[in-house]
């Protein structure tokens, strides 16, 4: 068995991938043997690495179909980290839903299906602003936000959504954002590794920033961010019947009107990892990456 491991990504997404650079040096220093490879080049063989690893394969959001496929043919003759079954359920924000049905505190989300549905959520909302995404998606495409006045741009954006074939969420608009950030938590192979705070990327007219490195500070969880992603971590290996902590995971949390974290995001695929953000994060990653590839060899 191969003892070589492959980082994905995509010649678009390369030069936004912040943490490529010191992966690749803190695992060849750790001795493992890494090649960088582009997911949509047909000229590789992947049969040929021991692990292949999602790292910023991004391109993905407009080609899902074909990068499904290619992650069908690629698991079906080496190691996909995460594994595929995985990757399934956090590409697509329903996850929430089944979050919430584990007990797990998340935003509170109403989800958007088909035309039928947008009457109904526009009517139940609440008195404060809304964010509107759309089931699928990363980098905030597609993201925005809408003053409560809004109906009519809001009901638009909806079956803007619907009409492109995405089911769409709505979300309360979560205050504490604009003064505390949003929290990322990053675990390596179910230890927690580091933190950083995500400022809000919403700007006042709704729409949503990419996240840059300029908006991300190093922080320190309190004990309830703490325990709220470790309830989300272990909801995840229940509802998916996980044997092995996960490899790598990024929790994202919010703090409530009430000061109580709740799960914002879930990042189980491809996940930006600020590891410029903490001191010995590349090398932690590193280590769990080579004991890994020991154990699929
Ligand atoms: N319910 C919300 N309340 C406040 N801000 C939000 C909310 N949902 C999203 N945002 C803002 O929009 C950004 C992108 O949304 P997110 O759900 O993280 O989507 P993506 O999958 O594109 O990262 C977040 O980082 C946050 O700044
Ligand atoms: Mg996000």
């Amino acid at each position: 068995v191969s003892r070589t491991l492959c980082f994905v990504t995509d010649q678009a997404s390369l030069p936004n991938d912040y943490d490529m650079t010191p992966l690749v040096d803190a695992c060849q220093e750790v001795g493992l043997d890494v090649e960088v490879n582009d997911w949509d080049d047909a000229s590789v063989d992947w049969a040929r690495f021991g692990d292949v690893v999602f790292r910023s394969p991004w391109s993905y959001l407009t080609q899902l179909p074909a990068f499904l496929d290619w992650c069908e043919r690629v698991d079906s003759v080496t190691t996909l980290r995460n594994p595929l079954p995985v990757v399934r359920w956090t590409l697509d924000k329903h996850y929430l839903a089944d979050l919430e049905a584990h007990g797990v505190p998340t935003i509170p989300t109403a989800f958007v299906e088909s035309p039928t549905d947008v009457p109904d959520v526009v009517d139940t909302l609440g008195e404060g602003d809304v964010v509107v995404k759309p089931a699928i998606g990363a980098y905030s495409h597609g993201v925005q936000g809408f003053r409560r006045h809004d109906r009519d741009g809001l009901t638009r954006q909806l079956h803007r959504l619907l009409d492109s074939g995405q089911a769409a969420l709505v979300q309360p608009y979560m205050t504490s954002i604009d003064t505390l950030g949003e929290t990322d938590l990053i675990y390596f192979d179910g230890a927690f590794s580091h933190a950083i705070c995500k400022e809000s990327l919403l700007d006042p007219s709704g729409v949503a920033r990419e996240p840059t490195q300029d908006v991300r500070s190093a922080r320190k969880p309190d004990a309830d961010e703490h325990a709220t992603a470790e309830r989300a971590l272990d909801a995840v290996a229940t509802i998916l019947s996980l044997d092995d902590p996960l490899l790598y995971a990024r929790v994202d949390l919010v703090k409530d009107e009430h000061g109580a974290p709740r799960v914002h995001e879930m990042e189980l695929c491809e996940p930006s990892l600020s590891l410029a953000f903490s001191e010995g994060a590349a090398r932690r990653f590193a280590e769990a990456l080579s004991r890994r590839l020991q154990q699929s060899a």
